[in-house]
């Protein structure tokens, strides 16, 4: 039997999503990837349920990507898990093949989701596409005395104001469309350091967040701003994480990335994501995509 998780069932899908992952308190899956187990997400995962406990599962969380060529619909999935002792049955190809039309009857354009395994996922008809680089930070210049890089006046506050940073993610070219729900239910990611940059009107003009769960250790995921105060920021954190390291695209404008000494490889450059495309989109569509939001679910 597959059907869509009531809230009666979060406590025992959350502790099913634990042990698949291999989570460890004080970390859990249901914190990493919060917005996945809001109330109006829950109708549209899918668990599969043997003797009257969860086996399989899946969520589908819809996103819709501003793009130049237009808005898409996007449909994340995560919490994709087969309880160890029930695998190789078949079950997940079951609760995806549910998903997808799940997404098909929410009028969803492509099937988006991270994972290492590309195999299990190119079976179900996904593919690599769109591009990240993730770079050292150890060679960032400091701001110097000359006028053009003078550190702006401000300084850094731990965490977001809401409603300054969310006019900002709206400068991003390539974005997700975030609503009043979705910022909420981000902000339920407590793994998450966030920080902000507060100018000398008081205005936060930047902001990043870093450390995002267990797959974002030491990553600044998520940033955007104005280019020297974002400079600025990017300096405040790494005076108490050396270790940042920054993530990016090649087709993004990126402020940090153009201050990185000229020549400087990537440490690990690949593909951002897995697709399913649900109808023809244009040829090409996914070469050099990109958008912020959809990886901090
Ligand atoms: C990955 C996982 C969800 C697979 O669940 P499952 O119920 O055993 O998968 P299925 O039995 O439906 O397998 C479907 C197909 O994928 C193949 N497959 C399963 N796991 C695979 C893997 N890790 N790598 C490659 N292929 C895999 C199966 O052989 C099967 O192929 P077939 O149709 O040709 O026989 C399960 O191993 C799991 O919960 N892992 C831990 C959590 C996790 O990593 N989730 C995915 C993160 S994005």
């Amino acid at each position: 039997m597959i059907e869509a998780c009531t809230p009666e069932r979060l406590l025992e899908w959350w502790n099913f999503l634990d042990r698949a992952f291999g989570y460890e308190p004080p970390q859990s899956y249901r914190v990493d990837f919060a917005p996945l187990f809001e109330f109006e997400a829950l109708p549209s995962s899918r668990l599969l349920i043997v003797d009257g406990k969860i086996a399989s599962s899946a969520a589908l969380h819809p996103a819709t990507v501003l793009t130049a060529a237009g808005p898409v619909r996007f449909g994340v999935i995560g919490a994709v898990a087969t309880e160890e002792v029930q695998r190789g049955r078949g079950y997940s190809n079951r609760v995806l093949l549910e998903i997808e039309k799940a997404a098909g009857e929410l009028r969803l354009d492509v099937l988006i989701l991270w994972s290492d395994k590309a195999e299990f996922y190119e079976k179900m008809g996904f593919h690599a596409a769109g591009k990240q680089e993730i770079y050292s930070l150890d060679n960032l210049p400091g701001f110097t005395q000359g006028a053009r890089t003078l550190r702006p006046i401000g300084g850094a506050r731990e965490g977001w104001t809401l409603n300054a940073v969310r006019s900002l993610y709206t400068m991003h070219r390539l974005r997700s469309e975030r609503t009043d729900r979705y910022w909420n239910a981000l902000a339920k990611i407590t793994s998450c350091r966030r920080m902000e940059w507060v100018g000398k009107d008081g205005l936060v003009n930047a902001y990043l967040g870093f450390h995002r769960g267990r797959d974002m250790q030491n990553i600044i995921h998520e940033w955007g701003g104005e280019a020297r105060a974002l400079h600025a920021l990017v300096l405040a954190a790494l005076e108490n994480n050396p270790a940042l390291l920054w993530l990016t695209c090649p087709a993004l404008e990126d402020p940090i990335r153009a201050l990185l000494p000229r020549g400087e490889s990537p440490v690990l450059e690949g593909q951002l994501a897995l697709v399913k495309p649900l109808r023809t989109l244009p040829a090409g569509a996914f070469d050099s995509f990109w958008f912020w939001g959809l990886d901090s679910l």
